[in-house]
């Protein structure tokens, strides 16, 4: 499908407009890792961090996002290429609102992150490795579904059927095994503070 017959329309408000409303500089936090690795408690926690020091923030989470927008995606190789597409264009027009993005997918090709990353301005993309063993992911196997994919009843299971491809040089690396939640959450916040204060 290609946009022809469509011309852009330029809006009167810039994205340095509302930087200046906002007071902010925009950000996408983008956490990486497998299922169950600690990505949605991670980003769910650095909100909370961000919204009380009066940042304005939004998280997109996988698996609430798998239940409206992409409800009709599945975990197939292209299902899941279209599912972390789609989150890219929605996080880059968060960042031309303005606002602190934070996003929480397995998103497990390394393309698709780097496609996303191409999508905003160098050093709007920030990718957090959320590492974490799989046996460990396994054995926490908080929502039952490594035991499922293990017997075979859910297909292409990232880890398991279905590859994760880890990043090579993230921005941020916590490793949420040996860390606690606070000590991850605290060492993202390090990461982004000065990029997202503006003085
Ligand atoms: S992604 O690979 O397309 O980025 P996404 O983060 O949206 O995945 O969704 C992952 C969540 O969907 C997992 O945390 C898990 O709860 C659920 N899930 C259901 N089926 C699968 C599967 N085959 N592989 C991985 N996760 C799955």
């Amino acid at each position: 499908m290609s946009a022809n017959n469509i011309v852009k329309q330029h809006y009167k408000i810039s994205q340095a407009e509302r930087i200046r409303l906002l007071q902010q500089k925009p950000l996408i936090i983008w956490l990486t890792g497998l299922s169950g690795s600690g990505k949605s408690t991670i980003a769910d926690n650095l909100e909370q961090l961000l919204f009380e020091k009066g940042f304005k923030t939004y998280l997109l989470d996988g698996d609430n996002i798998r239940h409206g927008l992409n409800k009709n995606i599945d975990f197939s190789e292209e299902g899941r290429k279209e599912n972390i597409r789609r989150i890219g264009e929605v996080a880059k027009l968060f960042v031309d609102a303005g606002m602190i993005v934070i996003t929480a997918f397995i998103s497990p090709f390394k393309e698709d992150r780097a496609t996303v990353r191409s999508l905003v301005s160098e050093g709007d993309f920030i990718e957090v490795f959320v590492d974490c063993p799989l046996e460990v992911c396994e054995q926490r196997d908080v929502k039952g579904l490594y035991a499922k994919a293990r017997k075979g009843e859910i297909p292409n299971f990232t880890g398991i059927s279905s590859p994760f491809e880890q990043p090579e040089q993230p921005e941020i690396h916590v490793h949420s095994d040996k860390a606690s939640l606070e000590e991850c959450v605290q060492e993202i916040y390090s990461f982004i503070q000065d990029k997202i204060e503006i003085r």
